[in-house]
């Protein structure tokens, strides 16, 4: 029997090395199983993988036909085709360029009347779908994960949040550089969501992110970061270059 341990914590010459080997991993696992479910997220960090993993599709060396993604959270009522949302911001970067079914393809729908029932929809569709494989994270600088900011207490299931001003700073970029555009909630997957997935892979770059990393890896589980959770988590894998990983 696997006895849990702490996260592994691999360390990567650059962002590109970093993407590199998570590309390598994730089509692996859809070797081993093509109808995997991948949940994806969005943020500056994953995209180099998105990039480097859709070349492999395109080159007919990854098959995703069977397989099916459940993204990690959106913004509150934004179109899907607005181009800040994160819909968009997969569109761009991933699923516009690969063999996924539409259908197979699952976000929370920031423009739903009714918010509650929408996370239970989602929920719903996780489970449906047979639980997430593989779930893929970024993290904010604040501990974020997904949309589920530092608080004296977390959500465990998928749910609507108030953004923090450091996250809409963050997220800005997809808004014109301007955070007063950034809406000010979204929903999200909860910390349940995420800590059912079978395996979790954590992505972080930059020096930006050292402070973060260690506290995630080294400190307390605590809802004020809420990424020190995923060392309640069997199978975490923290993959860092070597800015993010200089106070470790
Ligand atoms: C957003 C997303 C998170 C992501 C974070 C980090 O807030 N909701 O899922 O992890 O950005 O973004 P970046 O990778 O740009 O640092």
């Amino acid at each position: 029997m696997k006895v849990p341990g702490p996260p592994r914590i691999s360390v990567f010459r650059d962002e590109d090395a970093m993407a590199q080997a998570l590309t390598t991993r994730i089509a692996a696992a859809i070797a081993a199983n093509p109808a995997i479910v991948l949940g994806l997220a969005t943020g500056r960090t994953p995209i180099r993988f998105y990039h480097q993993f859709a070349s492999l599709v395109e080159q007919g060396r990854v098959d995703l036909s069977q397989a099916s993604t459940f993204n990690l959270d959106e913004f509150l009522a934004l179109p899907c085709d607005h181009p800040g949302s994160f819909r968009s911001f997969m569109d761009t970067h991933l699923f516009g360029r690969v063999n996924l079914a539409a259908e197979r393809i699952h976000f929370l729908d920031g423009t739903a009347r009714d918010t509650e029932q929408e996370c239970e929809r989602y929920e719903r569709e996780i489970v449906a779908a047979g639980g997430i494989d593989i779930q893929i994270l970024g993290v904010g600088t604040n501990g974020h994960i997904g949309f589920n900011e530092p608080a004296p207490a977390l959500e465990p299931r998928a749910h609507r949040v108030t953004l923090a001003q450091e996250t809409r700073e963050a997220n800005a970029g997809l808004f014109g550089n301007d955070p007063s555009r950034v809406p000010t909630e979204a929903l999200s997957m909860g910390m349940a969501t995420i800590l059912h997935a079978r395996s979790i892979v954590l992505l972080a770059s930059g020096a930006s992110k050292s402070v973060v990393i260690e506290r995630a890896v080294r400190g307390p589980i605590t809802p004020e970061l809420p990424v020190s959770f995923l060392q309640l988590h069997h199978d975490v894998e923290i993959m860092v270059d070597e800015a993010a990983a200089s106070r470790l």
